[in-house]
């Protein structure tokens, strides 16, 4: 009998080993020819990284997804790589790969009093609301605790006000003075993060 259990056991096991490197070769297979389904299931969280921008190839990746995501794809022409924000010590350029590619950035800015700012989010638009920008703004809140960033802020655009609700920010004007030129639209919002 307790053979028995014991060889149920290890062939649920296996049995689900087996289910996991299914879902992730056809994950891996959809997101390579651009035919992500919209709900996937992936290992864990493992499959996600994210990282900091250090290496000419993730810089390169870094504006290269932010140039069409936030600027071409909404018919705006001036983006700036060299703009001096990208390059300051307390400020944190980041990019979130998923099996090693970049589909997703961010940058966020230490303002060094337990607060802190997340600015230009973006996800590759082919893998836009499949779930990917949960993970990115899960990666930034962690990453953010361990900088002892209390309170985040954000310059939210009005398409993405609805994605950050879901995520648990609210509106709070926190600095009026950055809603001019292309965040002129902007609605500014803040969310406390817990500790985790
Ligand atoms: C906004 C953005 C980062 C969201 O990333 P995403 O991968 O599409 O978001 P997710 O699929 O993880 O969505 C998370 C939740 O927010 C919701 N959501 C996503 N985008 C939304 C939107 N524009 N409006 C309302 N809800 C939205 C999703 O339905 C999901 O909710 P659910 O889990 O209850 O179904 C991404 O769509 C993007 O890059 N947009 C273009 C650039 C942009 O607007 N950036 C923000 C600058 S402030």
């Amino acid at each position: 009998m307790r053979s028995f259990r014991l060889r149920l056991l290890l062939g649920s096991v296996l049995w689900t080993l087996a289910l996991l490197a299914v879902q992730r070769a056809s994950t891996e297979r959809g997101l390579k020819s651009g035919t992500l389904p919209r709900r996937v299931l992936y290992f864990g969280s493992m499959s996600y990284e994210l990282i900091d921008v250090t290496t000419e190839s993730d810089w390169r990746e870094y504006h290269s997804l932010r140039r069409r995501v936030l600027w071409e794809q909404r018919g705006l022409t001036n983006y700036d790589e060299t703009h001096a924000d990208e390059y300051k010590a307390a400020h944190h350029p980041l990019l979130l790969k998923l099996f090693g590619r970049a589909i997703g950035t961010a940058r966020l800015d230490d303002f060094g009093n337990n607060t802190g700012a997340v600015r230009l989010v973006a996800i590759e638009r082919d893998l836009q609301r499949q779930g990917h920008g949960r993970v990115l703004s899960e990666y930034i809140e962690n990453y953010a605790r361990g900088l002892g960033i209390k309170t985040l802020y954000l310059n939210a655009v009005p398409e993405a006000i609805g994605y950050y609700e879901k995520l648990g920010w609210k509106p709070y004007v926190w600095d009026e003075t950055e809603l001019v030129g292309i965040a002129s639209a902007c609605r500014q919002m803040s969310k406390q993060l817990s500790r985790c």
